[in-house]
């Protein structure tokens, strides 16, 4: 009977909203991922090396990735002077050999992997007639298919241990188009829909509903990445600190949580500008002013 499965429909939807109103009150409770052991890549510096601190602060064993070795060396440093365990791989995201082979090691050195936080990126901050092949396949070949090398190498075991959780650090660029950062957004908005549908593919067999993803969306943040951020109103768009954003990242992953943005309020500005008209979504972009400058104009 349709209409039988129409009020059921209905009524779990109104149990969710009800399960959002009451976490909004209350709070959603954390989980708890001490003793775990993470594998944050591009850990070396900036965001990576926040994250990696973050989880380490909050019991997890980590395993710090980055193609610069004297980098994750400083940070594995760090977190060993304050009690945590960790261990520091140089590592090639884009090479899937050099993937497989230093999760391998990771297994080995720490125990099988629970958390995966893919975080390592580039961009070239240059207009799309300027960028060479070269540059634009740099830019995939980092920020999007190293996350096909890197989940596809802890996803079976997450699967058959029914515990796991992979994390993108995707940006608000996988979201919204930016110029001078074409390249950029489009690596990011692949990220958006690899992670949501694998999500959609983990959850559809059943199986397995203990294995999250989650995507941040962090606003630009004052990492050097961007070196020529702007934006008009810095209380609402705000250039964000990297510890800030590893702190809200971390969080979210506790919670479960699917998608967010860092801030979480720019997430509010993002679905309004889906439901306005194209060219009213375009005025409010422009009067916030809210944006990167290209590098190569100095
Ligand atoms: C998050 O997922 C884990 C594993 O499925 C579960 O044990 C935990 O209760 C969940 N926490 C929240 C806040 O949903």
């Amino acid at each position: 009977m349709i209409i039988i499965e129409i009020v059921h429909l209905l009524a779990s939807i109104i149990l969710i909203y009800v399960k959002s109103l009451i976490h909004l009150i209350f709070g959603k409770p954390r989980k708890d991922i001490s003793g775990q052991v993470a594998v944050v890549t591009g850990a070396g510096h900036g965001l990576g090396r926040e994250l990696a601190l973050e989880l380490s602060h909050k019991g997890a064993k980590v395993a710090l990735l980055d193609i610069n070795k004297p980098g994750v060396d400083k940070v594995d440093h760090e977190i060993k002077s304050t009690g945590g365990v960790s261990c520091s791989y140089q590592c090639d995201v884009t090479s899937q050999t050099d993937v497989q082979k230093v999760f391998n090691q990771i297994g080995d050195n720490l125990g099988p992997i629970d958390i995966l936080i893919n975080n390592a990126g580039i961009t070239h901050c240059t207009p799309f007639m300027d960028l060479t092949p070269q540059q634009i396949r740099k830019t995939f070949e980092v920020n999007t298919l190293s996350h096909f090398w890197t989940i596809s190498s802890v996803l079976p075991g997450m699967i058959a241990r029914e515990r796991g959780h992979i994390v993108a650090i995707s940006s608000i660029a996988g979201l919204l188009g930016t110029p001078n950062v074409v390249e950029y957004c489009a690596s990011k908005f692949a990220v958006n829909g690899l992670m949501t549908s694998l999500e959609k593919e983990i959850h559809a067999n059943g199986a397995n509903n203990n294995v999250h993803l989650t995507t941040i969306c962090p606003l630009i943040m004052d990492t050097g990445m961007f070196k020529k951020p702007k934006t008009r109103f810095n209380s609402l768009l705000p250039i964000c600190s990297p510890s800030d954003v590893a702190k809200t990242a971390i969080d979210s992953m506790l919670k479960n949580d699917s998608i967010i943005t860092v801030p979480q309020s720019a997430m509010a500005i993002y679905r309004i500008e889906k439901i306005v008209p194209e060219e009213a979504a375009q005025k409010v972009q422009d009067w916030l002013d809210y944006g990167v400058g290209s590098h190569k104009s100095d």
